[in-house]
């Protein structure tokens, strides 16, 4: 779309958030990369994408579960890049066990890096797109935003958050040019799922492509997990301008686990 463009994509040193940042980066938006990666293996991340896709890119390695450091992070976006008409909320981590027995400290980080954080960036984010009557907020929600699944307490309260958190800021910002939508994925071949591919070849003693065909198939008609440029390519159409009056939405793409 437009060189002049500046995307900063959380989580964006692994997984779907590199898969969006890559794309996005192949559509010509200068990238704010960010991720929690030492800042070697995050410079040489930022300067392999500028130089393959003749881009100007950063990166920070601030941790999301401090709200100064989320303010830090756009301005620092502003600072090396120029703007933030971009923000894509990926960050996030996974953690299962019952609501009885779960940690109050994987609840508290689940909270803060899966849905506080992107109350945080788009509190910060937002104003620099008003003023600049152009604006683009993507957020990384799940098929957990809009359906449950046992073992995932905190997860599914976070992702329930972020559907709701998009859809008021979406109302806020309807007509100052600034659109909010959220990507409800199904299963992604991160390393997010890796353990819980793990446990079950554990558990029931089979290989880890028997335990990942297992895991996808339980929930999703569509036993396929979904590729990481796939997201990509559905974030740079939520950039354009055909896209301009799409806005409050949560998009599942999830091989029809959420249509049961
Ligand atoms: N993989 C899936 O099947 C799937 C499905 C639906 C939604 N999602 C969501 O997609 C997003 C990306 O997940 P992924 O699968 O690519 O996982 P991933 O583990 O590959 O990437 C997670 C990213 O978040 C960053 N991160 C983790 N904790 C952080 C912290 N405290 N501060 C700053 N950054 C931190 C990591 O450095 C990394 O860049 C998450 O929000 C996840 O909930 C994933």
């Amino acid at each position: 779309m437009s060189e002049s463009k500046i995307a900063l994509v959380t989580g964006s040193s692994s997984g779907i958030g590199l898969g969006i940042a890559r794309r996005l980066a192949a559509h010509g938006y200068g990238i704010m990369l960010h991720g929690l990666v030492s800042a070697e293996e995050g410079r040489a991340l930022a300067e392999s994408i500028a130089a393959e896709f003749g881009i100007r890119t950063s990166f920070s390695p601030a941790d999301l579960r401090d709200s100064a450091a989320i303010a830090g992070l756009v301005q620092q976006c502003v600072d090396d890049l120029g703007s933030v008409d971009v923000l894509v909320n990926n960050a996030g981590i996974q953690y299962t066990e019952s609501l009885h027995d779960f940690p109050e400290q994987k609840w508290n980080d689940i909270i803060a890096i899966n849905l506080s954080s992107v109350f945080f960036a788009m509190k910060a984010a937002i104003p620099h797109m008003r003023n600049s009557g152009w604006g683009r907020v993507i957020n990384i929600a799940s098929v957990h935003g809009l359906v449950a699944s046992a073992q995932k307490s905190a997860y599914c309260a976070a992702k329930h958050g972020v559907v709701g958190l998009t859809k008021v800021a979406a109302m806020e910002n309807a007509n100052d040019g600034v659109t909010v939508n959220a990507i409800c994925p199904g299963w992604v071949e991160t390393d997010l799922v890796k353990p819980q591919i793990e446990a079950i070849a554990d558990a029931k003693g089979i290989g880890y492509e028997a335990a990942r065909a297992e895991l996808v198939g339980a929930k999703q008609p569509m036993a396929t997990m979904t590729q990481t440029e796939m997201l990509g390519a559905l974030a740079v159409f939520l950039c354009s301008d055909e896209a301009s009056t799409m806005t409050g939405t949560a998009l599942p793409v999830d091989g029809a686990w959420t249509a049961q």
